[in-house]
């Protein structure tokens, strides 16, 4: 059975109200932190959707799809972080890629500034690149060996003159520099002179060229030495406070998430099973896929490492081109019940002991209370 025949199962979509439960309505969009009551996002995407082709056969027929994104829907306020994590293979950099336009989506919309971009065209959609742009997880391979350094970053400005002119280009590039914590004095050199850490600088250099709004960074410090990650991380959080800058931040440390977000999406197959404040998401977490993955984060209070427990999940993530009906973790979730395999959990705002944030799961107001003790039982593994 696929999840549209199952769709008259899913929950209504209802808008917190202190008892947890208040008016059913269909465009409440993503919940906002009271920080953002009356402030418009600068991005927001709504159901959106990433399906690739799977062909077979001599004359290659589409025999599916792997639906990378499937259902995506949230805001990002201009100036915050919202940090994205999830295993590998559940669409993070499908997510970043649609973002900076460099794919086009199946369904959905995105929308940046109140407009809808996914429908622009020509010199609307240049002008659009240049406020939203990326920076690549693999500073080894994102730059290109034959070119220095100065050309690599002033390679937007030829795709966008209008941002600087020709006569100044090579004084902007030093600037650049100096803000990433390079020396403006290499500017001819090439990418193999430059370490890890400072080719990611070389990489942020670029991805800020053209003073853009967004800033998609997809695993920035996950290629590089763990000493070092921590002053490319400071060097984006200084970045982002002196340009105003909103990040999409992708990442699989999740230690290294919490640090950089305000905000954290949890992405499980193509889709956000949990969302909310940075501290709702650590310590507050209602969708057992959350706290699966935060039980294995460090903690380095030795007491509190002490009584925690770690939840291991059997099983392989399932294939995003045959997802799992109704709650696609129903398959690896130590918790599930009956229904959880029928019944669609919307991401919706839940009661987690303190308020409520955003969970995709059907029981999440259960787990927040017991989630303080998770008892051996419930230990997998
Ligand atoms: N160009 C592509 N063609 C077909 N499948 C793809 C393509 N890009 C990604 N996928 C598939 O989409 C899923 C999500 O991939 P990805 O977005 O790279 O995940 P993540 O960044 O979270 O590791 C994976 O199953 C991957 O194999
Ligand atoms: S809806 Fe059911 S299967 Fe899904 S996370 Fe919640 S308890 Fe687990
Ligand atoms: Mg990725």
């Amino acid at each position: 059975m696929s999840e549209s025949e199952l769709s008259s199962g899913s929950e209504p979509r209802r808008a917190l109200t202190p008892s947890g439960v208040g008016p059913t309505t269909e465009d409440l969009g993503p919940t906002r932190a009271s920080r953002h009551v009356g402030v418009e996002p600068i991005l927001s995407a709504r159901n959106l959707t990433k399906y690739y082709p799977l062909s077979s056969g001599v004359i290659r027929h589409t025999v599916g799809h792997v639906k990378a994104v499937d259902g995506v829907s949230f805001d990002l306020f201009p100036g915050e972080t919202l940090g994205i994590v999830g295993e590998s293979g559940c669409g993070k950099s499908t997510l970043g890629r649609l973002l900076v336009s460099l794919e086009k989506p199946t369904s959905g919309s995105i929308i940046f500034q109140g407009q809808d971009i996914t429908t622009l065209r020509g010199s609307q959609m240049r002008r659009l690149r240049r406020d939203i742009q990326i920076v690549f997880q693999d500073p080894y391979t994102s730059l290109d060996p034959r070119k220095t350094v100065g050309d690599i970053i002033a390679e937007p400005f030829k795709i966008h003159p209008e941002v600087v002119p020709a006569g100044r280009r090579q004084a902007r590039v030093k600037e650049l520099l100096e803000l990433v914590g390079l020396n403006p004095e290499h500017i001819n050199r090439y990418p193999h002179e430059f370490s890890g850490g400072q080719r990611q600088r070389i990489g942020i250099a670029r991805g800020i060229a053209l003073n853009p709004k967004v800033l998609v960074c997809d695993e920035p410090v996950s290629a590089l030495d763990v000493s070092v990650q921590a002053q490319v991380v400071n060097l984006l959080v200084r970045l982002q406070k002196d340009l105003n800058l909103a990040y999409i931040f992708v990442a699989h440390d999740l230690s290294v998430v919490r640090h950089i977000s305000d905000r954290v999406g949890v992405m499980y197959l193509g889709r956000f099973m949990e969302m909310g404040d940075e501290d709702q998401i650590y310590d507050r977490s209602t969708h057992p896929y959350t706290q699966a993955l935060m039980s294995a984060v460090p903690v380095p209070d030795p007491e509190a490492r002490d009584k925690r427990e770690l939840i291991v999940l059997h099983g392989d993530v399932p294939s995003p081109a045959n997802p799992p009906s109704a709650c696609r973790f129903h398959t690896r979730c130590w918790r599930a019940h009956e229904d959880c395999s029928v019944k669609v959990p919307e991401l919706l705002p839940r009661d987690d002991g303190a308020g409520g944030h955003d969970s995709a799961c059907l029981y999440a107001e259960v787990f927040s209370k017991a989630s303080e003790d998770i008892t051996a039982a419930d230990q997998v593994g």
